[in-house]
């Protein structure tokens, strides 16, 4: 590769000026999260209560909820009170896991005979289908609970603008499940573009979720909900019940399922909503599941204005290959950023042409699609005397946390005053608007234009 001159605009020494990337592009200046300032111990095994407990429930015991209860139980002074879920085998199962942890609770089916008993909640996880996200969290919100509720926020725009009126309404949290704003990797990758500036100027994004197979949820035999039930809680057979995402009526389709946690990074990295959207869909492969009414395959492109300029960000969810799997890329005139969620992907590719600066000679690389890529590396930072920065350190500990368990950690230490959300209402609000038009835009095959009024409510 060609060199080309050090970039060192602020005139720093050259010790000062990696400090200041690496510390910029850890997060760890200002504008950081207040974890990179303040960062909790290891997580604990719940054991013994006190006093000061925050006395928590779930809606919604399902995979999903299940897995954020465990990820719960590693965040010290949480108490499980009750479990409501629908279904008596997830009931079962939910209140097994925490029984195993020393925590016996209540169960319920019913969310209102819950909120009505259960008096003094201070949080209540929500992790229904989505079409029962709204219902479920303006109840708890108005009983007086903190809410974490799972994306995407609601499948409706207006069920949405009625959970952060609630909200507003009732003075209390609610932190909305994408996942990826708690994480030290977007952090850090964000800090690498702003300040650090190693993309240059944004032209596109690329976002994409491949799988080979429709996720299908099954039951147990003999555990079948009876006709009844399952008609007291909206669903007309067992199929419905376990495979809402595929339904209109319980769910906002794959872009809302996959697409909504990614096209939120685009929003989030760009700074800015969209102006319009246009896409393709269809059930094509998968034509044999009857009944089922969402697409198996969505692409969307959305037209961004940003301050620096026009951006186009496609995004696609295909259920028929598992090809690169899922990640997002933001590839601008200097390089580009390929990131995901799944913890391992995560490289900067800068552009030969591009201004080359003093820090990449020392940066690790690794061989990526034929090119020299640098590793994003949390918290391997230096501190001006050449070592190793110990905040940083402690970053990268944080950075190999599922970043579930980091959203519930800055949802519970928001609960207890010493925080601030990183997925309040009014950021899930934009995201379920930005990803509820684009299923308009397919389904009418038009492109739709955004007023940016839309986004507020
Ligand atoms: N943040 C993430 O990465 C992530 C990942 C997976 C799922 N999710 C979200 O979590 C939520 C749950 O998804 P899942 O995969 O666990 O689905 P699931 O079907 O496994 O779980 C849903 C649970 O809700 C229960 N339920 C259904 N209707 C109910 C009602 N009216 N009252 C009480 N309980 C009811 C069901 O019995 C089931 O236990 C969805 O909103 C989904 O989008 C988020």
């Amino acid at each position: 590769m060609s060199r080309h001159s050090i970039e060192n605009p602020m005139g720093m020494s050259r010790r000062e000026f990696v400090r200041t990337a690496a510390l910029a592009g850890a997060g760890l200046l200002a504008t950081g999260p207040s974890w990179a300032q303040d960062l909790q111990g290891a997580p604990a095994k719940s054991g013994g209560s006190s006093a000061n407990d925050l006395r928590i429930a779930i809606i919604g015991a399902g995979s999903q909820g299940r897995f954020l209860m465990t990820q719960t139980l590693k965040i010290p002074g949480l108490r499980y009170v009750a479990v409501c879920d629908a279904w008596p085998y997830h009931q079962r199962y939910g209140a097994n896991i925490l029984k195993k942890y020393d925590q016996i609770v209540n169960v319920y089916d019913d969310y209102r005979e819950m909120l009505s008993k259960e008096k003094d909640l201070d949080a209540v996880i929500v992790a229904t289908p989505d079409w029962m996200h709204a219902e479920h969290a303006n109840a708890c919100l108005n009983a007086g609970a903190h809410v974490y509720c799972e994306k995407e926020m609601s499948n409706t725009v207006e069920g949405a603008r009625s959970m952060v009126e609630t909200a507003r309404k009732t003075g209390k949290l609610l932190q909305i499940g994408h996942q990826r704003r708690s994480s030290p990797r977007y952090w850090h990758s964000i800090k690498m573009i702003d300040k650090d500036k190693v993309l240059g100027r944004i032209t596109h994004c690329y976002g994409q979720w491949n799988r080979a197979q429709l996720l299908e949820q099954g039951w147990p035999k003999g555990e079948e909900m009876a006709d009844d039930a399952l008609k007291r809680f909206g669903y007309d057979n067992m199929d419905q019940f376990r495979n809402w995402r595929w339904y209109r009526r319980f769910s906002g389709g794959p872009l809302a399922d996959l697409g909504s946690h990614q096209i939120d990074i685009f929003n989030w990295i760009l700074k800015a909503t969209p102006t319009a959207v246009l896409g393709s869909g269809g059930l094509d492969y998968y034509t044999e599941q009857t009944g089922r009414d969402w697409y198996d395959n969505a692409m969307t492109i959305y037209e961004y204005r940003t301050a620096l300029g026009p951006v186009r960000a496609f995004y696609q969810v295909l259920n028929t290959t598992s090809y690169g799997g899922f990640y997002e890329q933001f590839m601008g005139d200097q390089g580009t950023l390929q990131i995901s969620d799944d913890g391992k992907t995560g490289y900067v590719f800068r552009e030969v042409t591009a201004k080359r600066r003093e820090w990449e000679d020392e940066a690790d690389k690794i061989e990526k699609l034929g090119r020299d890529a640098i590793e994003l590396k949390i918290g391997e930072t230096l501190a001006s005397d050449g070592k190793k920065d110990p905040e940083g350190q402690k970053l990268l500990a944080e950075s190999m946390k599922d970043s579930r368990l980091l959203h519930l950690e800055n949802f519970f230490r928001t609960v207890r005053g010493e925080d601030k959300l990183n997925c309040p209402a009014e950021v899930g609000y934009e995201t379920a608007v930005t990803v509820l038009k684009a299923n308009r835009a397919i389904d009418d095959g038009v492109r739709v234009t955004f007023e940016s009024s839309e986004f507020t409510c």
